[in-house]
């Protein structure tokens, strides 16, 4: 086989076998085939496209490419969530705890924020002592004892995809469906779990603008990890605002304990149950979604969902009077954003947000910043409320860094206007 001649085919709007695509993969990774050449095959695709078939075996060639990670030593049915990216959404932080509660087994490997969004890991370093490295066969005695451990991704899963995506970055080839939804699954399918639950984000801050671009996306997703092996489940939901009210990562593990608790904010609720009901029911621990939301509401009013997040904390080294006085999670200098006029909260830019939150140091700008765990916001205001001038519409939770450039971020991205919209936080559910 010849990497031109591949080109080529695909140039002219052939399909690649699994054969072809396996060499293109296994020869990039190792470098034979050169960024120039790869750049070339990938404007190919925007322009040619991909079937269903080409795309699974692009996932599964770039699963193949590094460490697949074995969880068959945990008995019970392996339960995974993924976030294709969002502002203040701290679901897992609240889903891990809670299935566990329900029975199921949650081994989590996540990752850690970068510009904008917030990562689960950088989250649950809000409590000190709180080991995110931890030795796999530990992670899996964890999982066995007490259902659940969330831990940052270790080994080199799918690098293929890694080397991949850093050229599709700089080469204007990140939005094309069939690579993103083979990028997103060849990590998935590398982590191991039996049923899988996608939760995709769709509006202004997320990477699927239109609820048509989210479903293809969602749907190639389904059929590739169907095809794999893996039972499935997308949600499609809104990211036209930041879920919840809180965003920054001690502020994040104090919504979730709120959450926990049964006190959390109703969409950062609806979408986590939504996800939780199909993982139980794709898990076989509940018959249908109905009493999967039983069983929810159950182990949050009885405190067992809140007491596994203890168990977890304590687990991995935590300090848990973090999660029994949490107000100690975040700074408690305020500055106050007021309303500089009145009428509806038409338009909230998500990832404007989430970069006021990065600016107070909340998030990194390059890979090796430092963040200010205890730093954030929160945000009082929804899609559809109603705020007279001068109301405060967000707090700042700050040291000193980037009051002035969070608080005009805030001001300019909160669109206030007199239309009265609603926002529909679930938009599709596929499998
Ligand atoms: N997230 C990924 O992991 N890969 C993509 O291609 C896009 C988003
Ligand atoms: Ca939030």
């Amino acid at each position: 086989m010849h990497i031109v001649d591949l080109i080529i085919k695909k140039r002219d709007g052939n399909k690649l076998s699994k054969e072809e695509i396996y060499y293109l993969i296994d020869n990039y990774t190792n470098g034979n085939i050169k960024d120039y050449q790869m750049s070339a095959l990938l404007m190919s695709l925007f322009y040619v496209g991909m079937t269903d078939e080409e795309a699974t075996n692009l996932a599964l060639a770039m699963r193949d490419s590094g460490d697949i990670f074995d969880l068959s030593s945990i008995n019970g049915i392996k339960v995974d969530k993924h976030s294709t990216g969002g502002v203040g959404d701290t679901v897992t932080l609240i889903l891990g705890p809670l299935l566990a509660a329900c029975g199921a087994k949650v081994a989590k490997m996540s990752g850690r924020g970068l510009g904008h969004t917030g990562g689960t890991i950088d989250k649950l370093e809000s409590i000190p002592g709180f080991r995110v490295e931890v030795p796999f066969t530990d992670f899996l005695k964890q999982v066995n004892e007490i259902g659940v451990s969330i831990i940052g991704q270790s080994g080199d899963v799918a690098p293929a995809d890694k080397k991949l995506y850093a050229l599709r970055d700089v080469t204007g080839t990140v939005d094309i469906i069939p690579l993103i939804a083979s990028s997103i699954m060849s990590k998935k399918l590398a982590s191991g779990s039996d049923a899988i639950c996608l939760d995709v984000k769709v509006g202004s801050g997320a990477f699927m603008k239109t609820v048509e671009d989210a479903t293809k996306l969602a749907k190639l997703m389904v059929s590739i990890g169907n095809l794999a092996g893996k039972k499935v489940t997308a949600i499609l939901t809104s990211m036209e605002e930041p879920l919840g009210h809180y965003i920054g990562n001690g502020l994040e593990v104090y919504e979730a304990i709120l959450a926990l608790s049964g006190k959390g904010p109703k969409d950062v609720l609806e979408v986590t149950n939504v996800i939780s009901s199909h993982l139980l029911v794709d898990a076989k621990l509940a018959k249908d979604i109905d009493e999967a939301l039983e069983m929810l509401d159950e182990v949050i009013k009885n405190g067992k969902a809140l007491e596994k997040l203890r168990e977890m904390v304590i687990a991995q080294g935590g300090d848990v009077s973090y999660i029994d006085n949490p107000e100690k999670l975040f700074s408690h200098k305020k500055v106050l954003v007021k309303a500089l006029k009145s009428g509806y909260v038409e338009k909230i830019n998500a990832s404007e947000i989430g970069v006021a939150a990065s600016r107070l140091g909340a998030g990194r700008e390059f890979k090796e910043d430092i963040i200010d765990l205890k730093v954030g916001l929160d945000l009082h205001v929804k899609i559809g409320d109603k705020v007279n001038k001068g109301d405060t519409i967000a707090t700042l939770y700050v040291t000193e860094k980037g009051i002035e450039e969070a608080t005009n971020l805030i001001i300019n991205n909160i669109i206030i206007g007199d239309k009265h919209l609603t926002n529909k936080l679930i938009l599709g559910i596929i499998k």
